[in-house]
């Protein structure tokens, strides 16, 4: 039988235990506008289409990836949707608000722009993996410089450290901006695992409801794209 790629794997020497515990994805950083939501709906849908469970979690108050599943039709792979940035109803936990279905597999976190402090912590203790988009321009270079040193320093983050990886998103290839934003994050060490092109095929996308992957033909350049994403995600689900 083959295995779905997303398909979490027991670490070697763990007793067998009837749920497994889902891989959390956390899509963060502090400027607004450089594509969290475009990348957390898009691994969303991309993850759900190869047949895994996925929960998409929004704690941004404008509501952008909540708003998304309303729209998504039902003949698509299927997505929890968690609108965490809702207030508690009467009667209700913050904890039984933040649940997801016990089957599920995989959990994608939406946050909003000018995450800091206590509640970045807290995002970074409750993850396994970080994604942070970048457009490659210099005022988003900086802020991005900032917010990849604000999470390094964070105690949520030097308690448990774990793998981050930037997505360069809108690019155009050959603009000193890309170029600049490859050299900061070789001297970071961060891996750059994909540039994301600007392209009106997000935004159309977007309005429906979908992923570019659930496009009838997709562009060649964004699956391929997505594969190298795909790809650094199959290696951490694996570790
Ligand atoms: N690769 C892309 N090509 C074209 N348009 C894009 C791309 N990525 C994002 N966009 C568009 O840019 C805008 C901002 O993107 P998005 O909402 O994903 O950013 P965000 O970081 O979630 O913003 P916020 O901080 O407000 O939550 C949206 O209109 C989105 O459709
Ligand atoms: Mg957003």
């Amino acid at each position: 039988m083959t295995r779905n790629i997303w398909d979490p794997i027991k670490p070697k020497g763990t007793r067998l235990v009837s749920h497994e515990q889902p891989k959390r994805i956390l899509v963060a950083n502090a400027k607004g506008g450089c594509g969290k939501t475009t990348v957390a709906i898009n691994v969303a849908a991309l993850l759900a289409k190869d047949g895994s469970h996925v929960a998409l979690i929004d704690h941004d108050p404008q509501g952008s990836s909540s708003q998304w599943l309303s729209v998504r039709s039902e003949k698509l792979p299927s997505i929890y949707s968690v609108a965490a940035f809702r207030r508690c109803e009467v009667n209700t936990t913050r904890s039984y608000q933040l649940n997801v279905p016990s089957n599920t597999t995989h959990i994608v976190i939406d946050t909003p722009a000018g995450l800091s402090g206590n509640v970045l912590s807290d995002h970074l203790r409750h993850c396994d993996l970080i994604l942070i988009p970048v457009v490659p321009s210099a005022i988003d270079i900086r802020a991005a410089t900032s917010f990849i040193k604000n999470v390094l320093l964070s105690p949520g983050f030097r308690i448990q450290p774990k793998p981050i990886a930037v997505i360069a998103n809108r690019v155009k290839p050959n603009t000193l901006g890309y170029k600049k934003l490859a050299i900061f994050l070789a001297s970071l060490n961060i891996p750059f695992i994909c540039s994301l092109r600007d392209t009106q095929h997000y935004v159309r996308a977007a309005e429906f409801g979908m992923g570019i992957h659930d496009f009838t033909s997709p562009h060649e350049k964004d699956l391929s794209d997505w594969q190298s994403l795909k790809n650094w995600l199959k290696i951490q689900f694996e570790r």
